[in-house]
Parts: structure tokens; C-alpha cells; sequence
């Protein structure tokens, strides 16, 4: 299986081989669009000119790194859905092309099902049914996964991403974008001191069925940020805390996430959880996880960094499984900048 990912700015391709249950990552290749960071945050109309120019080279380093050549690729999976247009275009443009020139079919794969997939490219235990987190800068779901193919839909941001959230502390502490890594690695030093920030929507006599039982939402952690560094700047002490707001900010995140994963778990009777995106990569995250779900019995499933952000390997993965089921585009598959999921079940409970 061919993977190719251009929903954002990342321009990647990718080949694995095998099942969906057992996929085999053969190659990565991830050409990660630098240029955005000059304005901090991505421009459309220039990611899509960057794919443009960047999808042959991908493609053709993917192959050659996997020693494979077309005429050993049974299918291509493409991301078509959910992203920017102007991006997603290029990479189903240039896959249909490929497939109807080729002969070979192409299959259309949801960027977030693929998401769910990129961790059973390395840990072969990452197969529902799990908890899913799937946190980056676009996206922040909660959903229970009986099995491939079968997702219950269960919270949202009703706000900022978490990512967002992430990017937007960093930028306020004065520190590059993208901010999640910055900021997290400026929180190591500190261990919050005064500063403490509510945690957003975790009432502990919050019931399921309660309309914020499973929700959530960072506008109100990043006004308390912002209201914490306009104090400081008129304290003259904002250099000493920075580390501190960093600290305090990315604790209510995680407390937050945490306890909305752990509802989502005992709701369900899931053993295992899964993490995915960017914001996935955060290590105190990831150790806070592992810290509540252990004693618990439960296993927590992050990718590495190279999976856990965008990349075409989890699309291929999610390809193997959708191939399998019998999916293949027709001639009018094209991209959507937003599509639900495929696959919700329509009850949550
Ligand atoms: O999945 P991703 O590469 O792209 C999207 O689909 O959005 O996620 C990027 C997001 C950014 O908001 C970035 O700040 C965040 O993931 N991120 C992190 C960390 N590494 C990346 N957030 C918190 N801690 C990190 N270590
Ligand atoms: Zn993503």
C-alpha cells in the first residue's frame, strides 16, 4: 500500500505491507513544511503550492526506500478528508492520476481513522477495542472504539484545539510556533509554583449523559494564561515565570485529559488506550496517563513523534483496512475540508 498525506503541511508518503491487524511500515518519508513558521501558523495557498513541488520527490524517495517500484504497489490510500482543500487536492489529484495511469486502485482514507491507526505501526497490541484520545492542532476527540471501522463519537473541543491551546501558551510566553514542544519543554523546569489554573469542565459530580461529561474546552485556560503574563509584565517579573505559567498550563491540560479518558474508559470497560496527533508526543502527558490507567490494569498506547503527527504511514495503515473492506474510489473522489468520520454509531451509550 501505497500512503500519501498532504492535508496540512506535511507532504508525505509512505509504503506498508501487510494486514490490518499487523501493518508493516516498509517506508517515511515526511517533508515538512518549514516555510509557516515565518508566519506563525500555516498559509494555505502556500501549502498547496509546496505540495505541488513536493509530492513527485516524496513519492518517488518513499518507493526507492522501500525498494519497491509501482509496478509492485496494489493499491494507494490518500487522505481526502478533513483538511485544507487547497491541500488535500493535491494529494487526490495526484493520486487518482497515478492510479488510472497505472491500473492501480486508490483508496479515499479519512485523516483522523488514520490517526487511530498510526500506533499499531509499532506496538501490535494498539487494536480495539480502546479509548481514543486524539489530540493535535486541528483536532481534539474522545471516542470509544469497539472495533475498526466502528467509532463512537463520544466528546469534543468546544473551543481551541488542544494543540491550539498548546500553540497559543507558547506564543503568549514568547517562544517559536509550533509551541506544544517549547512549551513542554520550558514546563520541565518548573514545578508551577503560585500559579494554578482552573481545570476546565471536570466537575467531580458530573454524570454521563451530562452534556459536559466527556467535553472540552481551552478558551477559558488561555484567557487565564494571558491574564497571568499581562500581570507579570506589569509586575516586571514575567522572565521568572515564564516556566512557571508553562508548568501550571500544561498541568490543567493534562489533568483535564486525563480525566475525560478515564471517564471514557470506565464507561465503556476498555483496558487499553490510545493515544494520537501531536499534542500525543508530550511526554508528562503520556506519563500521566501511564500513572492513573497502571494500577488499573490499563494500557496506554502513544506513537512515537514521526507518528503521532501527520504522516502518510498511519494513512496507508487505515488504507490496508478500508482496502480490505472492499473500499476503492470512483472517478469523482475528491477532497472535503470536513467529513465526518466513517463509520460513527449513532448511539453513544
Ligand atoms: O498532529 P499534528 O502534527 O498536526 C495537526 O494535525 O494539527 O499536531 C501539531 C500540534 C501542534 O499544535 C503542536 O504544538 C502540538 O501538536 N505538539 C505538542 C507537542 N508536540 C507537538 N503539544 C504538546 N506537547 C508536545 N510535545
Ligand atoms: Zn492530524
Amino acid at each position: 500500500m501505497l500512503g500519501i498525506e498532504t492535508s496540512c503541511d506535511e507532504t508525505s508518503a509512505a509504503v506498508v505491507r501487510g494486514t490490518p491487524d499487523s501493518p508493516v511500515m516498509e517506508s517515511l518519508v515526511i517533508l515538512s513544511q518549514d516555510v509557516h513558521r515565518l508566519f506563525g501558523g500555516v498559509v494555505p495557498e502556500i501549502a498547496s503550492r509546496q505540495h505541488l513541488t513536493g509530492i513527485v520527490p516524496t513519492v518517488t524517495a518513499a518507493l526507492g526506500d522501500a525498494g519497491v517500484e509501482l509496478a509492485d504497489i496494489d493499491a494507494i490510500a490518500v487522505t481526502h478528508a478533513p483538511g485544507l482543500v487547497g491541500a488535500l487536492l493535491v494529494g487526490t489529484s495526484y493520486a487518482k492520476a497515478l492510479g488510472f495511469a497505472r491500473g492501480i486502485p486508490v483508496v479515499p482514507v479519512h485523516h483522523l481513522e488514520g490517526h487511530l491507526f498510526a500506533t499499531l505501526l509499532e506496538e501490535r497490541d494498539a487494536v480495539p477495542p480502546f479509548t481514543a484520545l486524539l489530540v493535535s492542532g486541528g483536532h481534539t476527540l474522545l471516542l470509544d472504539v469497539p472495533a475498526w471501522g466502528e467509532y463512537r463519537l463520544l466528546g469534543g473541543t468546544r473551543d481551541d484545539a488542544a494543540g491550539e491551546a498548546f500553540d497559543k501558551t507558547g506564543k503568549l510566553l514568547g517562544l517559536p510556533y509550533p509551541g506544544g514542544r517549547p512549551v513542554e519543554e520550558l514546563a520541565r523546569t518548573s514545578d508551577g509554583g503560585a500559579f494554578r489554573f482552573s481545570r476546565p469542565m471536570v466537575r467531580s459530580n458530573a454524570q454521563p449523559g451530562d452534556d459536559d461529561y466527556y467535553d472540552l474546552s481551552f478558551s477559558g485556560l488561555k484567557t487565564a494564561v494571558l491574564t497571568a503574563v499581562r500581570e507579570c509584565e506589569r509586575a516586571g517579573t514575567l522572565d521568572a515565570a515564564r516556566a512557571a505559567i508553562a508548568n501550571a498550563f500544561q498541568g490543567a491540560v493534562i489533568d483535564t485529559l486525563v480525566e475525560k479518558v478515564d471517564r471514557a474508559r470506565r464507561a465503556f470497560d476498555r483496558s487499553r488506550i490510545v493515544l494520537g496527533g501531536g499534542v500525543a508526543c508530550n511526554r508528562a502527558l503520556q506519563e500521566a496517563m501511564r500513572r492513573r490507567f497502571a494500577t488499573r490494569g490499563g494500557a496506554v498506547f502513544a506513537p512515537s513523534p514521526r507518528l503521532a503527527t501527520d504522516n502518510a504511514a498511519m494513512i496507508a495503515a487505515a488504507g490496508l483496512f478500508r482496502f480490505a473492506a472492499g473500499e476503492r474510489a470512483d472517478p469523482t473522489m475528491t477532497a472535503h475540508a470536513s467529513l465526518p468520520l466513517p463509520g460513527i454509531l449513532s448511539h453513544v451509550s
